[in-house]
């Protein structure tokens, strides 16, 4: 690609970019009381507002899934009023930004968690990671295994997270399954050893990383959801036996018409842009991957 090109404009699903250079998410550290992104992070924003797009830092999507301090959510009122400074800044200069949905899983320490509570993961398998908390890098903390009946709620709260990304003005989210959080968790055997429906099979582990895009697809459509994955970054401290047979089912279904339709047929974005493919966005890349690159064009 030219440098020329790189500066042309670009339809992305029904955005036009002005160009195709887009800023990657970037973790600060800088929300405020209440985890909520202020004034700072709309100058930070509106100041590079000239990417094409920007995919915002990773954000929390409920106090479970924060593994960092200060780190900003998207589950209160306050927060959702916080982005729309955000988004407002961005677009007054002619940008646009997806907001990037995180749960950390077992990535994260018990004073960041409600009444000090174990951090939650697919198994009760601590990772060998750090994490920054009380203004230091400290061991994460040992997880306790997800219930069965807790993951609905989880998928129910990336949802709910994509509809309060698309009222505080987003145009879009970029599901974050990648570098060793909860989706990457599940996906990848290093850290998932359960034995039921979400355990063993590649399948099995894809299964909640389908589920939760499915839901955010249903929620906001295709056209404004995409999913970043790490086949085979260690990333804190994850691991696989077998990237490339999950990965490439994770993409086949993604890529699948049955699955575009059943998540849009489900949902309120039935025909036309509800129900073209998710973008897809790779971190550390070294699989065969000319199947997972057909979908971000
Ligand atoms: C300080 C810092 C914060 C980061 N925060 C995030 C984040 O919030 N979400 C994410 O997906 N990646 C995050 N990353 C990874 C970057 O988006 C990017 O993938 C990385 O810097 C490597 O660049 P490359 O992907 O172009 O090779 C972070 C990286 C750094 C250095």
């Amino acid at each position: 690609m030219t440098s020329k090109t790189l500066f042309e404009a670009y339809t992305l699903g029904s955005l036009t970019l002005s160009n195709r250079n887009v800023m990657a998410p970037l973790t600060r550290n800088r929300a405020g009381p209440g985890f909520i992104a202020g004034d700072l992070t709309a100058e930070y924003y509106g100041q590079r507002a000239s990417a094409g797009l920007i995919i915002s830092e990773a954000t929390q999507i409920s106090q479970q899934g924060q593994g960092y301090q200060d780190t900003p959510g998207i589950y209160t009122e306050a927060q959702i009023e916080g982005w729309r400074k955000v988004t407002t800044a961005v677009h007054a200069k002619g940008g646009h930004i997806f907001l990037q949905l995180w749960h950390v899983g077992r990535i994260s320490h018990v004073d960041l968690q409600e009444n000090g509570a174990a951090p939650v993961a697919p198994s009760a398998i601590r990772a060998e990671a750090k994490t920054f908390v009380n203004n230091a890098f400290v061991d994460v903390s040992q997880p306790r295994a997800l219930e069965l009946d807790e993951l609905p709620g989880i998928v129910n709260d990336f949802r709910q997270a994509a509809a309060s990304a698309i009222e505080a003005g987003f145009d879009g989210v970029e599901i974050h399954g990648a570098n060793g959080y909860l989706l990457d968790q599940f996906a990848k055997d290093g850290a998932n050893v359960r034995t039921d429906a979400y355990g063993g099979s590649v399948e099995n582990r894809a299964r909640l990383m389908l589920e939760v895009t499915a839901a955010v697809v249903e929620e906001i459509s295709a056209a404004r959801t995409g999913i970043r994955i790490s086949p085979v970054s260690p990333a804190n401290g994850i691991s696989s036996s077998d990237p490339q047979p999950l990965f490439d089912y994770i993409v086949e279904q993604l890529r699948s018409p049955w699955y575009r339709l059943h998540s849009c047929r489900r949902g309120r974005h039935r025909r036309a842009a509800g129900c073209r493919a998710v973008r897809l966005r790779i971190a550390s890349p070294s699989l065969q991957q000319d199947l997972y690159r057909q979908q971000w064009l």
